[in-house]
């Protein structure tokens, strides 16, 4: 079968590039496009290694086609922050020596980047219910992690947002 033309934005520059049909967007991000900051870990949508963000919102990318990305924003690792300029859960877990081995953090980041972008309205709730797969994560440590470093970047934008409001 033909491969593909798979027009998307990719951490905001414009890409193209060829595809096989049956190729996944993990597949296409690493191997196409060498993001290798998404990792395989499962292949089936469990371990969240290879989370990215689509059109703002998280998504297994091992589980998509890579043409489901066709016109959409895409957003990786690579994308969320630079050195010097990290995103605060990235900043976060540096101070705090999250990262161990490092292989499934990018896609822990994603993850913990997307819930406090989703959920700032519901700062009070039990963060660990707003994760997906949520009977996994009761006995997974890393999503733990993951709420319990969410929780505390909730809190400090509060703070931040508690300040601003003062000053202002
Ligand atoms: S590789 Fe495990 S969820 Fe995609």
């Amino acid at each position: 079968m033909a491969k593909q033309v798979l027009n998307c934005t990719v951490n905001d520059e414009a890409a193209e590039v060829l595809v096989q049909p049956w190729d996944t967007l993990l597949e296409a991000l690493r191997e196409r496009m060498g993001l290798t900051g998404p990792k395989e870990g499962c292949g089936t949508g469990d371990c969240g290694a290879c989370t990215i963000h689509l059109d703002g919102k998280p998504v297994a990318s091992c589980l998509l086609l890579a043409m489901q990305a066709r016109g959409r924003n895409v957003r990786t690792i690579e994308g969320l922050g630079k050195p010097g300029a990290l995103h605060p859960v990235q900043d976060a877990f540096v101070r705090h020596g999250v990262p161990q081995c490092g292989f499934c953090i990018p896609g822990v980041v994603m993850a913990a980047a997307a819930l406090l972008t989703e959920r700032r309205d519901v700062l009070q709730l039990d963060l660990e219910d707003a994760v997906p797969h949520s009977e996994k994560a009761a006995a997974n440590d890393r999503l733990r992690v993951v709420c319990h470093f969410a929780q505390y970047l909730c809190g400090r934008l509060q703070l931040i947002g508690q300040a601003d409001r003062l000053s202002g």
